[in-house]
């Protein structure tokens, strides 16, 4: 296990997780990495971040390749959730020496989470020197923690921001372009659309702040997926700015449940409508789509339009389970449909509806509904309640 330059003096030593597909019931379907940093100094070495607690004897192999651990003479902990912060007591134990940092939220997590575990509260205008490498640190509550933090060094021009920035994405590649731009931009809006969704206030401040330093940035190097270098940050700005901002296109992610075929044979038709009618579509089976890609696909949709059939007089548990998982989340202010099929009871319709409207969608057109299996009327009419939803998003 050997560490990777990022620049000259600093090192990415943290750990490639292949397996993990359910992060917190976060689906990711192509693993994550738990990123850290070594930064060298003359008189000094920081490691930034640990890593989840099985991984610790892989981070710590990957710093050896670079010092003997007693040379490291400062840990950084920028966030204290356990995919960073698990392993810290292991780390600590085979370091003893370092001292170790985090905001002053942090001090009080890491105490929290390992039974009083102390370590000391760095401020915004703090400094450690590590002997012509220099770290300055950035609080940056609610991206997305309370003691969320980013970490600067000025003379390698490097951004150690956590999680903002980051893509749960596995693979040997270190950087953007390494991977792809656009598979490494599509990477962070997955992301973006799982995390930090409900937190865009918070982020646009967070850049502002970061920008108002004045730093320069040769390499973002954020605690999952890739870094990036060059001008790929530039876009990396801009795509948060633009999801920030609530900014949607004309566009409509049909997502459904089906029990016999009747709901996935009106999604299918909806979809049509929808398209005949001038918006992007993409149609989705809860039962066959990652909650977390249908998720990034409505990041930038005007419309959620939802489908069950009716079970035990409501709603498939696939199509609550989503609801639950987009509460949290707060994709407001997008239009919504509801459609679906049932026997002899409705239900499903009613329940949808008012999940959809505690989230803060607006319900923009009448329930469509078929009593068994739909018939071909049912689906030209299925066709045409999707165009008709299509005039009502495209007016928005
Ligand atoms: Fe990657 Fe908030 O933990």
């Amino acid at each position: 296990m050997r560490a990777m330059n990022v620049t000259d003096n600093i090192w990415w030593v943290g750990a490639i997780d292949w397996n993990l597909r359910d992060f917190h019931g976060f689906e990711v379907p192509e693993g994550t990495t738990y990123n850290c940093y070594l930064v060298k100094g003359e008189s000094g070495v920081a490691l930034v971040d640990t890593v989840k607690a099985p991984f610790v004897p892989e981070l710590l192999a990957r710093i050896q390749s670079v010092v003997p651990l007693d040379q490291v003479t400062h840990i950084v902990v920028n966030h204290v959730e356990p995919d960073h912060n698990g392993g810290l007591p292991q780390v600590m134990a085979a370091i003893p020496g370092a001292r170790v940092v985090a905001s002053p939220s942090g001090v009080r997590g890491v105490a929290e989470y390992h039974n009083g575990l102390a370590i000391e509260a760095v401020k915004g205008d703090d400094v450690i020197d590590l002997g012509g490498r220099t770290l300055e640190f950035l609080p940056q509550p609610m991206v997305h923690w309370p003691d969320s933090m980013f970490t600067y060094c000025p003379e390698e021009r490097v951004l150690m921001p956590n999680d903002a920035f980051g893509q749960h994405v596995a693979s040997e590649e270190r950087f953007a372009d390494e991977l792809g731009l656009d598979e490494a931009l599509r990477q962070l809006g997955i992301y973006y659309a799982n995390i930090l969704l409900p937190l865009g206030t918070a982020v646009g401040k967070a850049i502002d702040k970061v920008l108002e330093k004045g730093w320069a940035l040769d390499v973002v190097a954020p605690s999952h997926g890739v870094m990036w270098r060059g001008a790929d940050f530039g876009h990396v700005v801009e795509h948060y700015r633009r999801w920030g901002s609530g900014e949607l296109a004309d566009k409509a992610v049909v997502v459904y449940s089906t029990m016999w075929g009747s709901t996935e044979a009106l999604a299918q038709r909806v979809g049509e409508g929808l398209s005949a009618g001038g918006v992007e579509v993409a149609v989705h089976d809860l039962a066959v789509t990652p909650l977390s890609h249908i998720t990034y696909e409505l990041l930038e949709a005007k419309a959620l339009v939802l489908g069950s059939p009716t079970l035990h007089h409501g709603m498939l548990y696939r199509v609550a389970g989503y609801l639950q998982y987009l509460s949290g989340l707060k994709p407001a202010g997008r239009a919504a449909g509801v459609f679906g099929s049932y026997g002899w009871s409705k239900g499903a319709e009613k329940e949808m509806r008012e999940r959809l409207e505690a989230i803060g969608m607006e319900v923009v057109a009448d329930d469509f509904l078929v009593k068994f299996r739909p018939t071909a009327d049912d689906l030209l009419a299925a066709e045409a309640w999707g165009r008709e939803l299509a005039e009502a998003i495209k007016a928005r």
